[in-house]
């Protein structure tokens, strides 16, 4: 790997090059596990598209063996498609028997975007948790905790990591530092560890599925792991995701509404959102027709990729045809802004219902 290259979890951009995370950084291919994960949508499609050390989870579900699922949310702002698409992949492993852990990141949140504490937890409940549990996450079964507001065995532990850390590893995985990104780098690792904790469940698998801006925080996880040799932990494994393009082309982000589709979007403000989505087609009809689209960065396309067409074979057809220039534009607009606004309308009328529950959640 080039040294001078590195991955910024806080960065602002996005990754445009997937195979090379695997050839330079060291994620794994899922290809070997295709024939396994079948029967969730993001494996097979290649969304999820890399890994560290998931052989151990697979062998866990294959076996009904314990393991745990962790991953983190970034309370920063309204909840949106490629959101939905994590809560997605949480469900999936809450599903096939997982131990589910989901923390709100409001430290993290705090230290690293400035957003305050108290608004940190409005979002997290209001944008995170009840759309999880409106998406089909029992929440009830999930360990749900606040970065500030937990429990002592996660803070004695988390207190304990610093150890036998050394700046200049952190300063090879992350570049500039800071007392800020320190703490919420010991902070996150404590998030994916403590799971093992005897008081948590004790020594299993855990993966963690995230974006591949994460991993950084999983290297180094991975390391600490074995230098705390009291807790017997298990080096924590993780899947990585592609990032649903934005509406515009470019990334999604939740401060920027003209970028996604939030659910809490109206059905009727959705579909005028994916009528104006960045269209990979050619400039006139005349011109589609004559030279074809291209589907790999039309908007439209990719949302129906990305999971709106469940049907394989249907989106497989889609793309061939928009290549071809016998599907327009406005067709495969229609088409996904018909199925974007059916999925809102059903998901906003179990919407009240969850945050009731939500609010309820996190109070206890
Ligand atoms: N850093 C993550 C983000 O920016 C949030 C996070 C906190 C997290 N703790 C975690 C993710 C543990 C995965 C596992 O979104």
């Amino acid at each position: 790997m080039n040294t001078q290259e590195r991955i910024d979890p806080w960065g602002s951009e996005g990754f445009g090059d997937y195979e090379k995370l695997i050839a330079e950084f060291g994620m794994e291919s899922l290809s070997p596990f295709k024939k396994d994960l079948s029967d969730n949508l993001l494996f097979r499609r290649n969304i999820i598209f890399g890994h560290r050390d998931f052989g151990k989870i697979l062998d866990a579900i294959k076996h009904k063996k314990p393991y745990a699922m962790m991953t983190g949310l970034m309370p920063s702002g309204k909840f949106h498609l490629g959101h939905k698409m994590v809560a997605d992949e949480i469900i999936w492993h809450q599903k096939k028997g997982a131990d589910v852990f989901v923390c709100a990141a409001d430290l993290e949140a705090y230290l690293m975007r400035d957003i305050t504490l108290s608004e940190a937890k409005k979002i997290a409940v209001e944008e995170y948790v009840a759309n999880y549990i409106a998406l089909g996450l029992d929440m009830r079964k999930v360990h749900f905790w606040f970065q500030t507001d937990y429990e002592t065995p996660y803070y004695r532990f988390r207190d304990t990591l610093s150890h036998r850390t050394t700046f200049n590893e952190m300063k090879a995985i992350y570049g500039t530092l800071s007392p800020e990104k320190i703490f919420s780098v010991i902070t996150q690792a404590a998030d994916i560890l403590h799971p093992q904790l005897p008081e948590y469940g004790g020594p299993r698998p855990t993966v963690v599925p995230v974006g591949a801006d994460q991993d950084p925080h999983i290297r180094l996880t991975r390391d600490i792991a074995g230098r705390h040799k009291e807790h017997s932990l298990i080096p924590p494994s993780a899947t990585y995701h592609k990032f649903m393009p934005g509406l515009l082309g470019g990334k999604m982000s939740s401060s920027n509404p003209k970028s996604h589709i939030a659910l809490t979007d109206s059905p009727k403000e959705a579909k005028k959102k994916v009528l104006a989505a960045f269209s990979g087609g050619g400039v006139t009809v005349e011109e589609h027709k004559k030279n074809g689209g291209n589907p790999e960065v039309d908007v439209a396309c990719q949302y129906l990729f990305y999971g709106f067409e469940e049907d394989d074979r249907k989106v497989i057809k889609i793309f061939e045809d928009y290549r071809a220039g016998t599907l327009m534009t406005g067709e495969v607009k229609k088409l996904l802004a018909d199925k974007v606004a059916a999925f809102l309308e059903a998901h906003q009328a179990k919407y009240p219902e969850a945050l009731r529950e939500a609010k309820e959640i996190v109070k206890k």
